[in-house]
């Protein structure tokens, strides 16, 4: 029997060792901790109910959202889907196309400990890339599992972007017009030029990459949206807005698209026509965290709009705050791990004078250290701005604009805390109040800027000889 379970421990042993050469979701470095499951989800659902495409990717990543929650059996019964869809669109090429299919298989049933089901889809992948490469070892890189691991990785999020887009890069190495390679690719650029920005980072040129994207499919206007996104960017929002008007002729119900009209509309400042593009999409997909984020945007604007007026209508901005909450506790409650709404919802507090509960979003998120930089520069640079101009305390302010100066990363909040703190450190001085504190905060602005010769010059006044 002690033989019996050697034997067993080394075939296991040799089973894991197995299972990591295969390419497939559970290899391919996708962590949990860097997306909300809950949300992944449904958006992957709300994507099988709507697009025309055949499935297969998406039932493949859907049953390792389900391992991750840890329902193995409803990750094999999406499995399964999967299955079907390939033997529905590629009955001619089933091996090629099942390999991350059966590669998820085996590391399921491994982890069910079921351990002859995960050997035999191991050997079902190896066999077939031996078939497929024609060497005994069998070591195949196929542009389609290639591509497949781009689209993973851009659902997982901001971290995954650069990785994908790497993978589209090399799928496009052995066939540069496939349209579905070309769309990712697409789609990673356009991701990464928005990282960028906000990065303050050179932009990454995306415009043909679109362009070539939505030559080679045409119907898809989730790619037209953002071909017009792009446009609007580069200040060409003419030519975007006719793109978008003919998405929302071909496919007025498809949600993909109306999230992003609607973000086109709301950047052009036409927010209640964004507004009444989310309903739509709301209706159709109304457990999407986007939508309802957007929502929550759109409103928490029209209340600023609204209170510019010398008599603003007070009934009014009340609905739209409680829309805004709304949606924004809504968001926060479906994908507790998205930051953003946070500040936006303390921002919608602050603009109903609900102090307390705007403090309370506020240190929701300025405690936590689980959120990029650039993201946590902007948080500090909302909560500098509530300090400021709703709580009055110009110290405090200060205090958190500098927190997010501290931080060296370059990017679009990290020169907004400076830009403000810079103004406010000179009204002090110029009041004449404050003055050394001030003088030597103002001083290390410059520092951390690297400003090193005005630097220099405030010691000089602090310090008169
Ligand atoms: C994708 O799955 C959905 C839901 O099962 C189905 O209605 C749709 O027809 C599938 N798409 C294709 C192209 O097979
Ligand atoms: C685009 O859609 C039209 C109408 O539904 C269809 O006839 C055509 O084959 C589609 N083209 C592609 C490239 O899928
Ligand atoms: C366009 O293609 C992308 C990538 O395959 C897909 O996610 C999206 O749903 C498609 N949009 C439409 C409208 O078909």
């Amino acid at each position: 029997a002690a033989e019996e379970t050697q034997g067993y421990t080394i075939s296991k042993d040799s089973l894991k060792t197995s299972l990591l050469q295969l390419e497939c979701h559970f290899t391919w470095d996708l962590h949990k901790e860097d997306v909300g499951l809950e949300a992944l989800e449904e958006r992957i659902l709300d994507h099988i109910k709507f697009v025309k495409e055949c499935n297969i990717t998406d039932y493949n990543i859907l049953s390792y959202v389900c391992h991750l929650k840890n329902s193995n059996e409803e990750g094999l019964r999406n499995l399964q889907k999967a299955e079907e869809a390939i033997q529905e669109h590629h009955p001619g090429e089933i091996a090629r196309r099942s390999l991350v299919t059966w590669g998820n298989y085996a590391w399921i049933y491994y982890h069910m400990q079921r351990y002859e089901e995960a050997q035999t889809y191991v050997s079902k992948v190896e066999n077939s890339c031996k078939k497929l490469s024609g060497t005994a070892l069998g070591k195949i890189q196929l542009p389609e599992v290639c591509a497949e691991q781009g689209w993973a990785l851009l659902r997982f999020g901001e971290k995954y972007y650069e990785r994908a887009k790497n993978c589209f890069e090399n799928a496009l190495k052995s066939e540069p017009d496939n349209p579905d390679f070309n769309a990712g690719y697409a789609i990673a650029m356009f991701r990464l030029e928005g990282c960028a920005w906000w990065n303050n980072e050179e932009m990454w040129p995306c415009l043909e990459a679109l362009k070539r994207a939505v030559e080679l499919n045409p119907n898809n206007t989730t790619l037209l949206a953002l071909l017009a996104l792009e446009l609007q960017r580069l200040k060409q929002t003419n030519e975007g807005e006719r793109y978008i008007e003919k998405g929302l002729q071909k496919t007025p119900d498809f949600p993909g698209f109306l999230r992003y009209a609607a973000s086109f509309y709301r950047k052009k400042g036409e927010v209640d026509k964004a507004v009444n593009i989310l309903k739509e999409a709301l209706a159709l997909t109304p457990n999407s965290v986007t939508v309802h984020h957007q929502l929550g945007l759109c409103y928490k604007f029209k209340i600023i709009q609204l209170k510019k007026a010398r008599y603003p209508p007070q009934e009014e901005v009340e609905n739209l705050m409680e829309f805004a909450i709304f949606h924004l506790k809504t968001v926060i409650d479906k994908n507790p791990l998205f930051y953003s709404p946070y500040s936006d919802l303390g921002n919608v507090y602050a603009l109903g004078k609900r102090y307390e509960e705007a403090e309370e979003m506020f240190q929701k998120v300025l405690h936590r250290n689980d959120i990029p930089c650039v993201a946590k520069q902007l948080i500090y640079l909302n909560y500098g701005n509530f300090q400021h101009f709703h709580m009055k305390s110009e110290s405090k302010a200060i205090e958190y604009y500098m927190e997010g100066l501290k931080m060296e990363k370059d990017s679009y909040g990290r020169k907004q805390c400076s830009e403000a703190v810079e103004k406010l450190l000179k009204q002090k001085i110029e009041r004449g109040l404050g003055h050394a504190t001030a003088f030597s905060t103002l001083g290390l602005v410059h520092k951390l800027n690297g400003k090193k010769q005005e630097a220099i010059e405030s010691k000089a006044h602090k310090n008169p000889v």
